[in-house]
């Protein structure tokens, strides 16, 4: 089977694909405040254009696929997507990241369409907190919480971005939380992405700060088990319960980064915190070839930044982390 190397050796096996730019939340550190300049729909990809896509990262080495957004679960037929996906020749691990408050009514044709894996966002287990933070509520994305615990996905990692004098005082809360329920649990440090709540660092927490502030109640072990992605993982004596530390700031992971991103409207970025991109949607709608499609992803993987300068340009990335789904 072929690989996909970029310029600095790394094999590139995982793209996230981003199906929609809209959310039904508004997570302050995501989003600008009252943000409306959503994509249009016809600027998505449709289906087919997605799977001719996806076919292309397959034959070229890619196995894992995240379905992200905005919120996945918003555009419709996601499991019909979801289904044709797995089907593809060499997609062995096909995943989703949601704010789970649609997955209570979707999660067993999720599971059903080939999405083994599920990360879900929660920022808070505080009613009045989780508002101020996304404008939803709690209720909604606990049910769907039980939901894909009852129809079967494993693991369920949450998903807590960290931030300070927002919910930093919910860590121990969070990680009882997951002990309870068997989910896995992974904390995030904020990245400058765009004019949002995360953009002036104001509420960025180092983790390994968390993470001495866990050691003092818990045994850690270290190295417990490798995700697919950026979080190292430790796992906490006499329980089941794994915790994952994604810290894009304070460690940064860039030498060892698998992924690229599409975005809705079929534009590859090459790295979370660069602009260099690559756009398929005008290639696919002038009736490129499966081999044209394959070169272009090759000459764009070419181009792949080496890391992110997310602390030496903060302002650097204006897009937000909604239009590719983190
Ligand atoms: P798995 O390990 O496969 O379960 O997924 P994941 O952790 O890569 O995906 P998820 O969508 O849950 O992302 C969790 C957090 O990690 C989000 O805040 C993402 O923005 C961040 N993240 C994921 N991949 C990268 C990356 O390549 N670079 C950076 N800087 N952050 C990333
Ligand atoms: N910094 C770090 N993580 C973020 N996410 C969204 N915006 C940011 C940001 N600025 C996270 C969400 C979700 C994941 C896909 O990305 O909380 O869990
Ligand atoms: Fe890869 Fe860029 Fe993420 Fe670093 S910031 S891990 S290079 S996508």
């Amino acid at each position: 089977m072929q690989q996909l190397i970029d310029p600095f050796g790394r094999p590139i096996e995982y793209v996230r694909l981003s199906v929609t730019d809209r959310c039904d939340l508004r997570c302050n550190y995501c989003m600008p405040k009252g943000f409306r300049d959503f994509e249009e729909p016809e600027q998505w990809l449709d289906f087919t254009e997605i799977e001719r896509v996806i076919g292309a990262f397959g034959r070229l080495g890619v196995t894992r696929i995240r379905l992200t957004g905005g919120e996945p679960l918003v555009r419709h037929n996601i499991p019909e997507l979801a289904s044709r996906l797995a089907a593809l020749p060499n997609i062995e691990d096909l995943s989703l990241s949601t704010n789970a408050t649609r997955l209570d009514k979707h999660a067993q044709a999720l599971r059903q369409a080939g999405i083994s894996r599920i990360n879900v966002s929660l920022d808070s287990l505080r009613p009045e907190r989780f508002r101020e933070i996304t404008q939803g509520r709690l209720e909604k994305v606990l049910s769907g919480l039980m939901a894909a615990r009852d129809a079967g996905f494993a693991p369920i990692k949450i998903n807590m971005v960290v931030m300070a004098g927002v919910n930093d005082d919910e860590v121990e809360d969070m990680v009882e939380f997951c002990i309870e329920h068997g989910f896995t649990l992974r904390f995030i440090e904020t990245m400058p992405m765009g004019s949002t709540g995360a953009s002036a660092g104001r509420q960025y927490v180092n983790l390994q700060d968390v993470r001495r502030q866990l050691a003092r109640r818990f045994e850690l072990i270290p190295g417990v088990m490798h995700g697919g992605g950026p979080a190292r993982y430790v796992r906490i004596a006499g329980t089941e319960l794994r915790i994952g530390f994604i810290t894009p700031i304070s460690q940064h992971f860039c030498d060892t980064c698998n992924r690229v991103r599409l975005t809705a409207d079929g534009t590859i970025y090459l790295c979370l915190g660069q602009n260099d991109k690559l756009e398929l949607r005008p290639l696919l709608r002038a009736g490129a070839g499966d081999h044209d499609l394959e070169q272009a992803i090759l000459a764009a993987i070419a181009r792949k930044p080496e890391r992110h300068e997310f602390s030496e340009k903060p302002e650097q990335v204006v897009r937000f982390m909604s239009m590719t789904g983190g």
